[in-house]
């Protein structure tokens, strides 16, 4: 059984302590943070401080704060040579201090405090700086995930950016679909079943063969239309820019 201590209960750890909680590979021996919190009814058996000092023993302390935080609560962390690992993709394993033995347990999911995931369909990317701990981070990812592998700091910092991309940056494009279509009060979800067919298609089809619209066949007349339908300027700067890309790539 993997001994874990959390820390923080934010977006990640609400996540990560209920799958922790439900293995029967795993517990959590207790859960740290800095304010009050109230816990779901099924966890309130949790053991829950917030006080550094009584920190318990255990295999694992998973700090999943902000990522500005994390270097100096992990030099101000009242331990030493334990297991400590932070949750970030964007974050070196560098940024949390040498006096623990570092190691980083990031679920490349976007998470939020109350809607369902599926825990086991997310990868869990593990690093570590000794090879015992890399194990036991594997052990505990493959406790709660069918997908666990092994990436260092540079290649995370890439896949952090990636997931920029394809995650925040598609999510502030449907907040545009939603902002354009409110105008006429027309209802966001008659956008719902193309945003789930654009995700779905790229299971069986790569990004760039999937890829469809005016931009890509060059349809001038309307991407003209287009531009003039949008009032917002940044809109249509955002329009012109990713029609450009669209097209000199798939003119390649
Ligand atoms: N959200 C995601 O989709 C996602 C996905 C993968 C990885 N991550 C990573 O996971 C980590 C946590 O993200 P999150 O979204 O769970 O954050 P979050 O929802 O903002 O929660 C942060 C938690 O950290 C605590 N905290 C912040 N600064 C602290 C400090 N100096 N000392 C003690 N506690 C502190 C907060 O406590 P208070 O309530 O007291 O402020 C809160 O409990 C980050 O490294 C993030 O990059 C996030």
């Amino acid at each position: 059984m993997i001994k874990a201590v959390l820390i923080g209960y934010g977006n990640v750890n609400s996540h990560l302590l209920k799958a922790l909680a439900n293995s029967n590979k795993t517990a959590v021996v207790q859960l740290y943070t800095r304010s009050e919190i109230q816990l779901p009814t099924a966890f309130q058996s949790i053991p829950h401080t917030q006080d550094l000092n009584e920190l318990k023993e255990a295999d694992v302390y998973i700090v999943a704060i902000s990522d500005d935080a994390i270097l100096d609560f992990s030099e101000n962390l009242p331990l030493n040579n334990q297991l400590v690992v932070h949750t970030s993709g964007g974050v070196s394993i560098d940024n949390l201090s040498k006096k623990n033995r570092r190691g980083v347990f990031y679920p490349l999911q976007t998470f939020s405090k109350d809607t369902v995931v599926d825990f086991k369909s997310i990868p869990i990317c593990i690093e570590a700086d000794d090879p015992k701990d890399e194990a036991l981070l594997q052990a505990m990812g493959e406790a709660v995930s069918d997908r666990v592998v092994k990436i260092n700091s540079d290649e995370r910092a890439k896949i952090h950016v990636a997931a920029v991309f394809v995650n925040n940056f598609v999510n502030y494009l449907y907040y545009i679909g939603q902002d354009i279509l409110k105008q006429d009060g027309i209802p966001f979800d008659i956008l719902t079943p193309l945003i789930q067919e654009t995700a779905h298609k790229i299971e069986d089809l790569s990004p760039e063969k999937a890829q469809t619209g005016p931009a890509k066949r060059n349809d001038k007349k309307t991407i003209e239309k287009h531009q003039h339908l949008l009032h917002n300027e940044t809109y249509k700067e955002v329009y012109a820019l990713l029609t450009k890309l669209i097209q000199e790539h798939h003119a390649k």
